[in-house]
């Protein structure tokens, strides 16, 4: 390889390349080769995991041994969460019950506090997957992350329940569109006390856990691109100064500026968290996605088709994200494939707030 690159020249060593790759990667969809914005690679249909190994096959069935495939001895142990025990807020439904599905995957306990009086349907089948399938359990906890008095004696009782408390991620969230000129105080403060106080009062209960037992843990917090930018809030070019903005103006965009201030805070209180805790062996990081096409922002494109259209069109990959492409990343921060990072924002928005 290195004589070919002494050798050719670099316009015919490029377009070489650019085919071999092509040709490893046949779902590879370029911007070159469709009408609309590049969609990237797009998963193969027919791909199937491998099965497990015999014992590890045989392992599954048993609670007592290590549960989950990924993870096992020989592959990436590091990944492997068989013990640990993890809480997850917010994960009734949406993002934080796909994430608390995959720590279940890994091997994890998975306490699940929710506002909710009842989680989803969707999250009986994952109650029932955790344990037929993955020989584990799956728990729910009705809590509004507001009421610090009967969140930390919830968070206690499991820690004492478990003899240990590992992991956390904050998924409980709320959002409001309402312009700038329009927010009420009262709105604002509700919108901070369950986005960022809500957030700070779960993880401190969960460290003085974790401080307790001695053991250290991992905190993942659900921030947002918008933490770090502003949401377009209108699609088409912006008009002049000065000028009134386009009829369909609110519809195109999204203006939640509260929303938004509350993940920047999310984002600097993961930081500072991490600089405290670190000594005890905590390590606090934020996730912040890009668009997720959950069931509430489905039920926003009917209501506003356009944004359907152009959203997508507003990152590299042309695309909305599903809250299964942050499964890795919950698995990734709790587990110990992440022992040296912390105080860390880990950005997944199809590359929207690097253009
Ligand atoms: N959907 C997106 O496009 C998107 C993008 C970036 C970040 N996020 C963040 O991801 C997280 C999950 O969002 P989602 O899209 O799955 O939304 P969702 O509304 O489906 O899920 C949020 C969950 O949090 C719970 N919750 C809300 N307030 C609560 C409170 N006070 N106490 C306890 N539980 C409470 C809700 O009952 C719900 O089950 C949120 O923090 C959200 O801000 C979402």
């Amino acid at each position: 390889m290195a004589s070919l690159l002494r050798t050719t020249p670099t316009h015919l060593l490029r377009s070489s390349l650019v085919s071999s790759r092509r040709a490893a990667l046949p779902f590879l969809q370029t911007r070159s080769q469709s009408n609309g914005p590049p969609l990237a690679n797009t998963p193969v249909s027919n791909f199937k995991a491998p099965n497990a190994p015999s014992e590890e096959a045989s392992a599954l069935k048993d609670s007592n041994k290590p549960a989950s495939f990924l993870g096992t001895t020989k592959r990436l142990p590091e990944f492997n969460l068989h013990g640990k025990v993890v809480l997850v807020t917010g994960a009734a439904r949406g993002l934080g019950l796909v994430q608390a599905e995959a720590l279940l995957e890994a091997g994890a306990t998975v306490y699940a506090l929710d506002r909710l009086a009842e989680p989803s349907e969707e999250f009986l089948r994952v109650q029932k997957r955790a344990a037929e399938e993955l020989g584990t359990t799956l728990h729910y906890r009705q809590i509004d992350v507001r009421d610090v008095a009967g969140l930390n004696e919830i968070v206690k009782s499991i820690s004492d329940s478990q003899g240990k408390l590992d992991g956390l991620i904050s998924a409980a969230g709320r959002q409001q569109e309402t312009s700038a000129l329009e927010y009420t105080a009262k709105d604002a403060n509700t919108m901070f006390e369950v986005n960022i106080t809500g957030s700070f009062m779960t993880a401190q209960a969960v460290a003085k856990e974790m401080i307790r037992w001695g053991n250290g843990g991992s905190i993942a917090m659900i921030a947002s691109m918008s933490g770090t930018i502003a949401n377009k809030v209108h699609s088409l070019l912006p008009p002049p100064l000065l000028l009134p903005p386009p009829a369909d103006h609110k519809s195109q965009g999204l203006i939640c500026p509260a929303y938004n201030a509350s993940k920047a805070g999310v984002i600097q209180l993961a930081r500072n968290l991490a600089a405290e805790w670190g000594t005890h062996g905590i390590r606090v990081n934020t996730i912040s996605p890009g668009y997720i096409a959950t069931a509430m922002v489905e039920a926003l494109f009917e209501q506003y088709p356009e944004r359907k259209r152009d959203w997508p069109t507003q990152n590299m990959l042309g695309q909305l994200s599903v809250p299964q492409q942050y499964r890795g990343a919950a698995v990734f921060l709790i587990s110990d494939a992440s022992s040296f990072m912390t105080a860390a924002d880990l950005r997944i928005d199809g590359g929207h707030s690097a253009w």
